[in-house]
């Protein structure tokens, strides 16, 4: 029997490729060359398999130029690049990669939203900029972060690891949006509230962002949504672009509607919204995250686990269709 052929969009770990290659016959983007639509479709045209990163867009025009393909097993928790219904219909398989990046990306949110709530990297480049001169009673002056009160908009995995940060490490009142209420359990156990999103848009100091991306949730940040803010609030986006209207975000920021905002996804990335780059309120990150080599580790090696179980024929571990 040939073995599967198997896609590796990105460049990735010489490990994970050297365990594929027992299983696959494998091509792999070792160079991290950008490629096209087209480009992709034309490395994936005689392929069974593919593994991806969550940049790469799977859809209908995609799965009508490679008959041959499977199965695609994001190294992403997070499948927003994959058109659900074109890959049901092409009869294609969808993994992603949850749970193995949850802590890490929850210690990123709460670093943007310290780094963001205290003025980090504003303090970085006014040193940097031989700009101090001395110390005085409100220079670059933040807003607490102990005691105060954090809302979490999208309460999956990582959501909970960030309240369970702010109430059990930071004191905070943390309350939560989202599309169901948690377990009573789990609410005691991250010390979380439910609130509707007007009233924790109302009430939190931090606001974090942390629900997956669709339609239903593209802009769940516009102007209305920031005009109840307070404008001593911050907010912090670590779920996905589109989730924050970014234009109506870098206004808000300007006109100091709110106080700060810590990013690390964008609309269109990795373009930048101009206004943001503008502003000082805003720390801005490129899409890191779950950036630690032992965790983007772990998330290839599901990634890849996903690829052997299905073609061993055992089903995947972690699927989100079909
Ligand atoms: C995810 O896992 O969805 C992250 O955003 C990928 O880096």
């Amino acid at each position: 029997m040939p073995k599967p052929r198997i896609l590796v969009a990105r460049a990735l770990f010489p490990a994970v490729l050297e365990r594929l290659a027992q299983h696959f016959e494998v091509e792999a983007n070792v160079h991290d060359d950008i490629w096209s639509p087209a480009e992709f479709a034309a490395h994936l045209r005689d392929k069974d398999g593919v593994l991806t990163t969550g940049s790469e867009r799977i859809d209908a025009a995609l799965l009508a130029a490679c008959p041959r393909l499977r199965i695609v097993a994001n190294m992403a928790v997070g499948y927003n690049n994959f058109d659900l219904s074109a890959m049901d219909a092409a009869g294609v398989q969808g993994t992603n990669a949850p749970g193995v990046l949850t802590e890490t990306t929850a210690d990123f949110g709460f670093a943007l939203l310290l780094a963001t709530a205290r003025r980090v990297t504003e303090g970085e480049r006014y040193l940097r900029a031989g700009q101090w001169r001395r110390w005085s009673y409100d220079l670059l002056a933040g807003a607490e972060v102990h005691g105060s009160t954090l809302g979490i908009i999208g309460m999956g995995r990582i959501g909970q690891a960030i309240a369970r940060r702010g109430a059990h490490g930071f004191g905070m009142r943390v309350i939560y949006h989202n599309r169901s209420h948690l377990a009573p359990e789990v609410e005691a156990a991250c010390k979380a509230n439910y609130v509707g999103k007007e009233e924790l848009l109302r009430t939190a100091d931090h606001v974090v962002l942390v629900l997956p991306y669709s339609p239903e949730s593209h802009h769940t940040i516009g102007a209305p949504e920031l005009a109840l803010m307070k404008p001593t609030a911050t907010l912090v986006n670590i779920a996905r672009g589109g989730i924050v209207d970014d234009a109506a975000l870098a206004e808000a920021l300007r006109t100091r509607r709110i106080a700060a905002a810590g990013l690390d996804v964008f609309e269109g990335e990795p373009q930048v919204h101009p206004g943001l780059l503008e502003v000082p309120n805003v720390v801005l990150t490129p899409h890191i995250a779950s950036a630690t080599l032992p965790t983007r580790l772990a998330m290839a090696q599901l990634a890849a686990d996903n690829l052997i179980a299905f073609f061993a024929g055992r089903g995947p571990l972690t699927p989100v269709n079909q």
